[in-house]
């Protein structure tokens, strides 16, 4: 049973309906009765899309769970890369899931990182015109970002290179379970990636909803708490993960498709990515002057990327070098990247940045920030502010 004391329960409510994002230690062993209630197990199939690299014990802890609910589980385990994460991948799940003839109403159960949510919830949106997907994730940046909100996808690899998310739909989850004992066996370098998104949470919690500002205190609480979140203290760990997921819930619940006319916008949560998607898919960029640190995580991109939005605000007059100082200070005691190495000249990455879903009419758009944890998105007339954020974080 999983009892309800130590567990966070957040509704994200979206135009098609609300789902229930379950946040707590050790949910991994008992999620499965949960998920035979909602689906009317015994006699129903599970079908797992389980990170090729996940410890065992997480892996049989949620086969077990299913099994013991009475799902009949089949599973398919797929490689934690960009690289992976292409229709190549999908079309073998695809396969391997008409093989155990999964029906219509049958979950597809997501358990890992930001690569098996996108991917199983993209084979899950697709086969057999939807089936309902339900995310476990266990990385802090697929609890606090990918498992919720609904974007599904792969990677397109085009003559130019790797175009990341470039196919995909929207398919919200019928359920996410964030067990964050699962935090607990990350490498450091993993761990510390996923508070890049944290950290871009609270650089827009000033923003605000019909409800008032989403969390205007996040950045000062995790400024605050940053030494109780790197020891990974189990406490510290629910409650970041719920408030950042809090925070989601209500911008994807303003605009679940990102085309909201006006309002709170979900393009806010793309603050630093077209600078992070750019550079993330260059082979050589490295978070160190070690070559063989690349390639970098998209957290460490993400971290990357918030800075050289700061930089670009400041070139486009809408924001003063203090941000920037102060998100820079912040991501440093994080361990998180603030120069990247290897990359080629600012030019070029800015011209790779207009492959960006967000590009309107061959315009640049980004997301600039602004003192307050507010911020906006802005079509750049040029690409004078990209390049000057991407000089910001370019290594000498
Ligand atoms: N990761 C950005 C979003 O979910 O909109």
């Amino acid at each position: 049973m999983l009892s309800n004391a130590s567990i966070a329960s957040i509704a994200v409510t979206v135009p098609g309906g609300s789902y229930e994002v379950l946040v707590g230690p050790r949910l991994l062993d008992a999620f499965g009765e949960r998920l035979a209630e909602r689906f009317g197990a015994p006699g129903k199939r599970a079908f797992l899309v389980y990170d090729a690299g996940l410890p065992d014990e997480h892996v049989v802890a949620a086969s077990r769970s299913l099994a013991h609910a009475g799902f009949m589980v089949s599973s398919a385990s797929v490689q934690p890369t960009e690289t992976a994460k292409t229709l190549g991948t999908a079309a073998r799940i695809l396969v391997d899931l008409a093989e155990t003839r999964h029906e219509r109403g049958e979950p597809v159960v997501a358990l890992g990182g930001g690569v098996t949510c996108d991917l199983a919830g993209y084979v899950a949106a697709v086969y057999r015109r939807g089936v309902p997907v339900v995310h476990c994730p266990t990385t802090l940046l697929a609890m606090v970002d990918a498992s919720v909100g609904g974007k599904t996808g792969v990677n397109l690899l085009t003559p130019a290179g790797l175009e990341k998310n470039m196919v995909g739909v929207f398919w919200q989850p019928a359920m996410v379970v964030a067990d964050v004992q699962a935090l607990l066996t990350l490498s450091e370098r993993d761990f510390r990636a996923g508070l890049a998104e944290c950290v871009k949470h609270g650089m827009i919690g000033g923003e605000a909803d019909a409800e008032g500002p989403l969390d205007p205190g996040l950045l000062d609480w995790i400024e605050a708490n940053a030494e109780r979140i790197l020891e990974r203290e189990p406490a510290t760990l629910a409650e970041l993960v719920a408030r950042n997921v809090a925070l989601k819930a209500r911008v994807v619940g303003a605009d679940e498709r990102e085309d909201a006319p006006a309002g709170l916008s979900r393009m806010l949560l793309n603050l630093g990515h077209t600078f992070a998607h750019a550079i993330e898919t260059i082979p050589a960029a490295s978070p160190s002057p070690k070559p063989e640190d690349a390639p970098l995580r998209h957290g460490e991109a993400v971290a990357l990327g918030l800075l050289a939005a700061c930089a670009a605000s400041e070139a486009l007059g809408l924001a003063q070098p203090s941000l920037r100082q102060r998100v820079e200070a912040l991501l440093r005691r994080l361990g998180l990247p603030t120069q990247v190495y290897g990359l080629p000249a600012p030019a070029g990455v800015a011209d790779r940045m207009r492959s960006d879903k967000k590009v309107s009419a061959g315009r640049l758009r980004i997301v600039a920030p602004r003192e307050g944890s507010r911020a906006g998105v802005v079509a750049l007339g040029d690409d004078r502010a990209a390049i000057a954020g991407l000089e910001a974080i370019g290594a000498p």
